[in-house]
């Protein structure tokens, strides 16, 4: 398979795989206690993750400002050091935190706190510009993400960011973003249990990147999460709000969706694949405009992730039995 994805009409060149830099945040949480981090990370580790990644080829990572309540930034920032310039860093904003208490106190969709959240971006990433800078607030006003998108143009005319995308789930507002001219992708959920077809039909129809957040379903379609196991106490998965599909309060994941995870094992694993790495090549499959950005928190992950490079897409009758199986 081609292993590079360009991004948008500005050509920006990614591997077809990128990481996501949610987990190694470490923990965080809502001003309510509820757990908005996926539990103790090793941040040695995660640095040893992302450069070993680097040597894997892949040249394009994921993060948030509010991910660890910006140490998810400071640690992706130390991780790249001087190999900052060979890869294409992605981060978000419109979350209001704490970075003391590392809590999320708020949302801010005004073109003020975007130019504060830039700055102090770039401070915690060690950088002089964000490749792709990402509006967080998936349901925002699309009149106000209109005034948004034209600032972001501003950014770019300064230098501080190359392009800028929206992370939504909403065709309708991706496209509202996608009216500015180096909109050059939309972040959404895609993963083999949860499609997204108008979101990569319009990606298709604009060129737009298809960068897909969850691709692992959060962990289950490496079928290492069972039912009845609960999670850490501060993984969000261990107290899912309404919108984390697929676990269950305290007591691991969902019994429907281990089924259907379970259901897929030939087909994923086939080539010699694991599981998560037939996620990703199923994705790879759906759209050829699909970069998928799995989490990680250790060396190990990054190598499996990494490894189904090489594997390349499923095949079209793959796609077409994963399909069958899950009665689509
Ligand atoms: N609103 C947004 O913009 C938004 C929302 C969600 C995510 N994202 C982005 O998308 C990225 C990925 O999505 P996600 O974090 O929701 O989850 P995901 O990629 O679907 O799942 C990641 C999790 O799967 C497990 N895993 C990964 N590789 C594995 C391997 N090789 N073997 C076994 N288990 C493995 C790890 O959890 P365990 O080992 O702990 O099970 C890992 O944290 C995030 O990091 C973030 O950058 C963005």
């Amino acid at each position: 398979m081609e292993t590079k994805r360009t991004l948008g009409r500005d050509g920006i060149e990614v591997s077809a795989l990128g990481f996501g830099c949610w987990a190694i945040g470490g923990e965080w949480q809502s001003v309510d206690g509820q757990p908005l981090g996926w539990g103790k990370v090793d941040d040695e580790e995660s640095v040893r993750a992302v450069r070993r990644a680097l040597d894997l080829g892949v040249t394009f990572f994921d993060t948030a400002d509010t991910y660890g309540a910006g140490h998810s930034e400071r640690v992706l920032g130390r991780a790249l050091g001087k190999r900052r310039a060979d890869v294409v860093v992605a981060t978000k904003w419109g979350n209001v935190f704490d970075e003391e208490t590392r809590t999320l106190t708020g949302a801010d969709d005004t073109p003020e706190y975007a130019r504060r959240a830039l700055t102090a971006s770039l401070k915690r990433l060690d950088t002089d510009h964000i490749d792709l800078y990402q509006l967080h607030l998936s349901d925002a006003d699309p009149e106000r993400a209109a005034e948004l998108r034209d600032l972001c143009e501003e950014f770019v005319r300064e230098g501080l960011i190359r392009a800028y995308a929206w992370s939504t789930d909403d065709p309708a507002r991706a496209a509202v973003f996608a009216r500015g001219e180096h909109c050059a992708a939309v972040q959404h959920m895609a993963n083999v249990l949860q499609d997204a077809p108008e979101m990569f039909a319009l990606c298709a129809e604009l060129g737009l990147g298809s960068i897909n957040r969850s691709p692992l379903a959060m962990g289950l379609l490496t079928g290492r999460r069972r039912s009845g196991e609960a999670l850490e106490a501060g993984d969000i998965r261990n107290r899912p709000p309404e919108w984390l599909k697929g676990f269950a309060d305290g007591s691991g994941a969902d019994p429907d969706w281990v089924g259907r995870v379970d259901a897929l094992k030939e087909v994923l694993g086939s080539e010699g694949r694991t599981l998560g790495q037939g996620a990703l090549a199923w994705l790879w499959a759906r759209s050829p405009h699909a970069v998928p950005i799995p989490g990680f928190r250790s060396v190990a992950q990054a190598e499996q992730n990494a490894g189904a490079l090489e594997k390349g897409p499923l095949t079209a009758e793959q796609l077409a039995e994963v399909d069958r199986i899950l009665g689509r």
